[in-house]
This record gives structure tokens, sequence and C-alpha cells, in this order.
């Protein structure tokens, strides 16, 4: 009797344990796309992109100081601003364009921008921070591509938030860190679109990477 009571009192309770026991699986178990990009450590691609925006913004001041440190500003700015554009145009563009509304319209508009911003950018470039004209054309290229950064912002990442899930923003973050450790460091006009960065970086990647190694050595 005792035994049978013993088990009895514990049948009700089994189906609570088995219960708290799945909520907890459910809430720690991740689908399978969360837990590689959590591996990969990424963050999901809008944060990303905005954090990089901020040091693109903050990038153009330091370019535009005087003095010795002048060189190396510029070469980071230029890195940051080849590789974040790059990731844009492979991945974060293509998405927005299957994912959003009217995708197509705004992905267009940003390559537009983007193709206007790579020519100051090249001929920026071919000034170098040393060049006649330096300033003027390091302050037209930050004008048009903050510009550029905060329409981004407001019409395209503001509507990936809504319309993507945080894995698959996630997912995208980890495509964006990748393409960035291998994208070309400096702007080269024909590679604005998806199918061009995925063909350049594995062949203008190491080129410019070995180049930017020279030029280190050398100052
Ligand atoms: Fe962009
Ligand atoms: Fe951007």
């Amino acid at each position: 009797m005792v035994t049978l009571t013993k088990s009895a009192a514990q049948v009700p309770q089994m189906p609570l344990r088995v219960g708290k026991a799945a909520a907890k699986t459910a809430k720690a178990a991740p689908t399978w796309s969360l837990r590689i990009t959590r591996s990969l450590g990424a963050e999901n691609a809008v944060d990303l992109l905005v954090r990089q925006h901020r040091q693109i913004r903050l990038g153009f001041l330091k370019a535009a100081l005087p003095g010795p440190w002048r060189s190396r500003n510029f070469h980071r700015l230029m890195r940051l601003l080849a590789v974040h554009e790059a990731a844009e145009e492979a991945h974060v563009h293509p998405v927005a364009r299957r994912a959003l509304q009217h995708g197509r319209e705004v992905a267009a508009r940003r390559r537009h921008e983007e193709k206007a911003a790579k020519d100051l950018l090249i001929s920026l470039w071919r000034t170098g921070p040393d060049g006649p004209g330096y300033l003027r054309r390091l302050n037209e290229a930050r004008r048009v591509i903050t510009q550029h950064a905060a329409r981004e912002e407001r019409e395209e990442f503001t509507a990936l938030r809504r319309a993507v899930s945080v894995p698959r923003l996630r997912m995208l973050g980890a495509e964006v860190k990748l393409t960035q450790a291998y994208a070309p460091t400096r702007p080269h006009r024909w590679v604005n679109n998806e199918a061009t960065n995925k063909l350049a970086a594995p062949v203008l990647g190491p080129v410019d990477r070995a180049l930017d190694a020279v030029r280190r050595r050398r100052s």
C-alpha cells in the first residue's frame, strides 16, 4: 500500500518534470544555424554594419588630421571602406533585394550610391594623403559616404531588422565577417556587385593585402 501510494504520488509529478525539462531544452537549444553562428561569434549583420558606419565617420575625421599619422589613418579608412562595401554588395543588398517589400528598388539605389562613392574613393586613393587637393577630395567622399550610410540605416537596415529573423541576421553577420577577412582593401571600379565581389575576393584580396604589407614595411 505504501509503495503504491508513493508511486501514485509520483505519477502526477512526471509530466511536470518532463514539461519543465522540455521547456528548458527548447530555450537552451537554438536552431542549427544559430548554433553555428554563435560558434563563429557572429554579431547580427545590421549591428555590425552600423558599428562600422560609426568607425567610418570617425575615420574620416582622423584622416583629415595633420601630422605623421595621417597616412596610417588614411590607409586604415580606405581599408575599412573597401571591406565594408564589399560585404554589403556581396551579401547584404542581395538579402534586402529578396526579403524586403521594395527590395529591388532599395538595393538598386544603394548600389547606385556605392558606385558614385567608389569613383570618389578611387580619385582620393590616387591623390593620396600627401597629394594636392587631398582634404577637398576627402571631404567630398566623407559627405557622399556618410549620406549613403544614413540612407542604408534608414531605408534598408531598419526594414531588414523587421523582415529577417535574428538567426538569419546572425548568419549574415558571419558571412560579412568572413568576406571582410579576404576582401580587397582598396577601391576597384569594376568590383561593385554581388558577382564581381565574390569573383574578386580570392584574386584581388591577396594582392591588395600583399601591397599593404609592403607599404607598412616601408613606412
Ligand atoms: Fe554601402
Ligand atoms: Fe554601409
